[in-house]
């Protein structure tokens, strides 16, 4: 969380300064602020809380004019939002710096510096770093060797970038645990949190990696590893290419975000299906090899991602009989796991910088307890792409609103891809690989039909803006559907909801049930629709009120407080996909009702970089 953006050219660098930050506000948009050198060399801050637009008008009203400067945009850990606690943070008007991640060890260094003479002006961890920068530069060392000497002392995870008016032709960045990436220009350099922050002033980018520490000027970037050696990391060219941030007809980019499944499902299935088989080398070379000596799977993820893993887990048990794990990165990272070299571990993220899912993955490397390591993910450059042995790209396109949509259809496309490939690795199912490959061609015209109950599901929606709770149910695969269509509502609606197997209701929640509880149910004609009836004629019965997505060639007895909108008919495996569509829409116009910022979230950013 939190983004950085930094430029040291030969041009005034506020503006570019901002449109990084206006990328990056997806990671964090609680408060804001920038720090330019002036012609004098001296520090001009300026910092607003809320959005970058808010920073925006308090710059357009009073300029600040520079050639050197960094940038911040927050999410909140260390001190409410507000403009005392927003970054650049400063020591003596002699250094600013910006930070990414959590020190943990601030409140200790806090009290030494306290006891230095150094006066606190917000409650951030950040600011004990400018101050122990400043505390180590008194002693009498230089920039570079002062910024050393403090990140030496720094517990915890951060990617940090410096500017000073001792040295202000050098930008210092360091990069433990939390993502940094350097922008290479022509006279000019940049630095950034990711690729997205400065894709229009340059393609041509470095990835540091943990332990770097670097100084970019402005025709040189000098990059130190974790044992202070001198070392060149490879230049790489962005495909990301520009991120269309534009709305076109929509007014919130998770409604067009909803509407793009069709095609980005498409897109993801592009390349990847035969005939009656799937095409191998998409992962990566010789997995056909590693595939074949699979003999469990154990997937991590978290949120909306994790809710794909529980989806996958049906599949795979059913598809392939081999046992799937699923479990949240934040509790297994920090586990005791036994060693399993016959396991695959499988991590799932729409943004690949998820900090608990990529420390997850760094502790089976480090521990060396899995047979190989692989990614499903949407974003090329990232971090997990480039740590995991193989990986599955989704092709869903940049994704704005925080709330996650597409992201989460295409991960469940790509997990039937990857079960298709371990079937046909092992090679014994040929004729579930067809049975696959030939659903999924079906499903970017299923997607389409679903949408079309876009204006049913508005009307429904009304039902739910005075209302505080809301139950899901599901059964089978349709139950972690439930799940994520709980987390839709509550992210951004704000309304509390919980998801629960129908089949567990009578164990405690039907306690929950009365006339204001809202029920929502999502029913597929499935093996297990019999016993979902069952279970919603249990709280009918308690005077609960059902708001059912049902198969259309399904009966559901109506009544004036059983409201069902049919959706037509799917394939079982698909189901999980296609129902998730009408529960989206279902949070999105409730949001939209009760007047929330449905792409931002209040208390929410897109990328979880903090654990
Ligand atoms: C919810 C949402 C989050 C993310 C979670 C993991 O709509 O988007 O729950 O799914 O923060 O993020 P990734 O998938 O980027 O690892």
């Amino acid at each position: 969380m939190c983004g950085i953006v930094g430029a040291i050219a030969q041009r005034p660098v506020t503006e570019i300064l901002l449109e990084g930050l206006r990328r990056l506000e997806y990671r964090g948009y609680d408060s804001a602020g920038v720090a330019v050198l002036s012609a004098e060399n001296a520090i001009q801050r300026t910092r607003a809380l809320g959005k970058v637009a808010a920073l925006s008008e308090k710059l357009a009203a009073e300029p600040i004019i520079g050639m050197t400067g960094i940038a911040h945009t927050r999410w909140a850990t260390h001190g409410e939002p507000a403009e005392r606690n927003a970054h650049p943070h400063m020591s003596k008007d002699r250094v600013a710096i910006v930070h990414n991640g959590i020190i943990e060890n601030h409140e200790a260094l806090r009290q030494e510096l306290i006891a230095e003479g150094f006066v606190f002006e917000s409650e951030t961890d950040t600011e004990v770093i400018a101050h122990l920068i400043e505390h180590n530069r008194a002693k009498g060392l230089g920039l570079e060797d002062a910024v050393r000497a403090t990140v030496d002392h720094l517990g915890g995870a951060y990617a940090l970038a410096v500017v000073s008016n001792d040295e202000p032709d050098t930008l210092i960045v360091a990069r433990h645990g939390s993502p940094l990436v350097l922008g290479l220009g022509l006279g000019e350099n940049f630095i950034g949190s990711d690729v997205q922050a400065l894709l229009p002033v340059t393609s041509r980018f470095i990835y540091l990696e943990n332990g770097d520490f670097a100084l970019v000027k402005r025709d040189s970037i000098t990059i130190f590893d974790a044992n202070n050696e001198q070392v060149e990391r490879e230049v790489k060219e962005s495909t990301a290419g520009m991120c269309s941030a534009s709305l076109g007809e929509y007014r919130h980019f998770m409604h067009k975000e909803i509407f793009e499944q069709p095609q980005s499902v498409q897109l993801t299935l592009e390349g990847r299906l035969g005939n009656d088989e799937f095409i191998p080398c998409i992962i990566g070379d010789n997995v056909q090899e590693t595939l074949a000596r699979v003999e469990e799977i154990q997937i991590i993820a978290c949120g909306t991602s994790y809710h794909a893993g529980l989806i996958a887990k049906y599949w795979l048990e059913e598809m392939t009989d081999l046992p799937c794990n699923v479990e949240v990165a934040s509790e297994y990272r920090y586990r005791r796991t036994p060693k399993r070299n016959k396991v695959l571990f499988l991590t799932l993220s729409q943004s690949g910088e998820t900090a608990d899912t990529l420390a997850a993955l760094d502790k089976v490397q480090t521990e060396k307890s899995m047979l190989a390591t692989m990614t499903i993910c949407n974003v090329a450059e990232s971090s997990l792409i480039r740590e995991s042995d193989f990986s599955l790209m989704t092709i869903a396109g940049p994704e704005i609103g925080v709330a996650s949509t597409k992201a989460f259809t295409t991960q469940l496309v790509a997990l039937q891809i990857f079960i298709g490939l371990l079937l046909q690795a092992k090679g014994n199912h040929p004729e579930k690989v067809k049975y696959l490959v030939n659903h999924l061609k079906q499903l970017p015209l299923l997607l389409e039909q679903v949408l079309d109950k876009d204006a049913a599901i508005e009307t429904m929606s009304e039902a739910f803006i005075e209302k505080h709770n809301a139950l899901f149910l599901g059964r089978g695969a349709q139950y972690p559907v439930a799940m994520e269509g709980a987390l839709k509502l509550k992210e951004i609606s704000y309304i509390h909801a919980e998801a629960y197997p129908a089949g567990e209701l009578k164990h405690g929640p039907l306690a929950l049930v009365d006339n204001e509880m809202p029920i929502i149910a999502v029913a597929p004609n499935t093996p297990l629709l019999e016993k979902l009836k069952s279970n919603l004629e249990e709280v009918r019965s308690r005077g609960g009120v059902l708001y059912i997505f049902a198969d259309e060639e399904v009966s559901i007895r109506e009544d004036e407080h059983i409201h069902t909108i049919t959706i037509p008919k799917v394939p079982e495996i698909l189901a999980p996909i296609v129902y998730t569509i009408p529960l989206q829409l279902l949070s999105y116009y409730t949001a939209v009702l009760k007047g929330t910022d449905v792409d931002k979230p209040r208390n929410l950013a897109k990328s979880v970089t903090v654990e």
